[in-house]
């Protein structure tokens, strides 16, 4: 790690609910800027997983314009949009409700024979989305952060910071993922005015202050950079 670089902090909130609306206020007031000032469209990249279910709730409630919000995932099981495990039916469900169901979705997953083909397909509409205002990412224990997994195979294409790639297809195997994924690619997330990681809990606090220190996790190559602004905000 480049010790010249500042590397960002953790920002603690006293409970999940305060994370939730924090956040909320940090995507909300991020897309809202970039449509005063004029443009025509502002994109959200928004994370699956269960830790951001009530900061969508919060943020579909803010009065944005929302016809003119595109929102795309940073990944996606392999598991089509009626299934329980979709990261598209969890954001529709949380987020594309009420007057944000007004925002146009790009999802990830297509019915296609792999989720490679589902990924190359759903390049082309990610690309024409970014740069995003916001990427929002979970993380997990073992530092991944979107589909790009420790040990994974396309780890490494995953995590070029330029690679060509924006979206891969993830192949299920151990230590993760248990089912193939989708993700966006390292390139494609730093494609975006600012990166939020939400987190929550001791063992996620702990892996990602070993980031910090500069264990190489996945979510390191996220801190590692100088070019897109990440703010990290957690609770217990
Ligand atoms: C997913 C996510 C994944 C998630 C982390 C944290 O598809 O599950 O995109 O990267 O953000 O695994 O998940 P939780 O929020 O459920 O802990």
């Amino acid at each position: 790690m480049n010790e010249a670089r500042t590397l960002p902090t953790i920002e603690t909130f006293p409970d999940r609910q305060v994370l939730a609306e924090a956040a909320a206020s940090v995507i909300g007031e991020a897309l809202n800027r970039s449509l005063c000032e004029g443009a025509a469209r502002a994109s959200l990249v928004a994370t699956g997983g269960s830790t951001p279910a009530a900061a969508y709730e919060a943020l579909s409630a803010w009065p944005l314009d929302w016809s003119r919000v595109e929102v795309t995932l940073s990944d996606e099981r392999w598991a089509a949009p009626s299934s329980p495990d979709s990261n598209e039916r969890m954001v529709r469900e949380h987020l594309l409700r009420g007057a944000a169901a007004a925002a146009r979705f790009t999802p990830l997953w297509s019915d296609t024979p792999t989720p490679e083909d589902a990924a190359r397909r759903a390049e082309t509409a990610v690309r024409r989305l970014l740069p995003a205002d916001v990427a929002l990412l979970g993380m997990g224990e073992d530092g991944h952060i979107a589909s790009l997994f420790p040990g994974n195979p396309v780890l490494a294409e995953g995590l070029k910071p330029d690679g060509e790639r924006l979206c891969l297809g993830v192949p299920s195997g151990a230590p993760a993922p248990p089912q193939p994924r989708i993700s966006l690619t390292l390139a494609a997330l730093l494609q975006s005015r600012l990166v939020v990681v939400l987190t929550s809990g001791e063992p996620k606090r702990r892996a990602m202050e070993s980031a910090l220190a500069g264990a190489a996790l996945p979510v390191r190559a996220l801190l590692d950079q100088d070019r897109t602004p990440v703010r990290i905000l957690w609770a217990a």
